[in-house]
């Protein structure tokens, strides 16, 4: 059986370093990473010997400078990440992230020898998901990327919902993002892919071992130590 990649993302929370450490403290971290608010990075890192962190967003400006409120990818690296999520669909829609500034911030993390955990996924309104799942791969994952980044497919009607998107349905979107990669270059085609949206210990084992995801991104899940130890004994 492969080892799935558990990647959790913590969103805005928690409200405290204590519960942070706590929280943490449910991972082995040999297929784990933690993506926590950047605040509580360092000192995750320096209480837990062996934890693989993350960062949930980077500015694409590579250097210092007057960028108020933003972090760089440099600075992450700094602090211990390997990995950071971008493009995420809270990021595009609350932040109006567009496709050319993810794709300057994929950039970024790679130069920085970060990992980009790059979120594709459509909305329950739109339609024809495929258009829209295309849309975000040709306008932000270039050529030069393949091999080096990590595909979260993250419908949006799935995203804290408690309402999954189907295995089914879920595994059509993985085989449809592999084909559309890899008219970018070969390489597309062996990126790994995880599944995100309202996985729990009950439903993760279906997209990792059933709808053939490499791993999975969990939100509101890994934020409940119990709920995600089972989860990590599963998946
Ligand atoms: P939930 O697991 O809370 O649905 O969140 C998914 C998500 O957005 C992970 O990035």
């Amino acid at each position: 059986m492969k080892k799935s990649l558990i990647v959790a993302n913590w969103k805005m929370n928690p409200q405290e370093l204590k519960e942070a450490k706590n929280i943490a403290l449910a991972s082995d971290f040999k297929n784990v990473v933690i993506c926590s608010p950047f605040v509580f990075l360092r000192e995750i890192k320096k209480t837990i010997k062996n934890a693989k962190i993350g960062g949930q967003n980077c500015f694409y400006e590579k250097l210092v400078g007057p960028f108020t409120g933003e972090v760089s990818a440099k600075m992450l690296k700094d602090v211990g990440c390997d990995y950071v999520i971008l493009g995420h669909s809270e990021r595009r829609e609350i932040f109006k992230e567009n496709h050319e500034e993810i794709k300057k911030k994929i950039k970024a993390a790679l130069a920085a020898k970060i990992t980009p955990i790059v979120c594709i996924g459509e909305d329950e309104g739109t339609k024809n998901g495929g258009e829209t799942i295309k849309k975000q791969i040709f306008g932000s994952i270039d050529k030069s990327f393949l091999s080096k980044i990590i595909i979260a497919y993250e419908p949006v009607f799935a995203i804290g919902t408690g309402k999954p998107c189907l295995p089914d349905l879920a595994e059509k979107r993985r085989v449809f993002i592999k084909s559309t990669l890899s008219k970018i270059g070969k390489k597309g085609e062996s990126l790994p892919i995880l599944y995100g949206g309202s996985v729990n210990s009950k439903n993760a084992i279906k997209y990792t071992q059933e709808a053939g995801f490499d791993g999975i991104l969990v939100g509101g899940a890994s934020l409940k130590k119990e709920e995600f130890k089972k989860i990590l004994s599963k998946a």
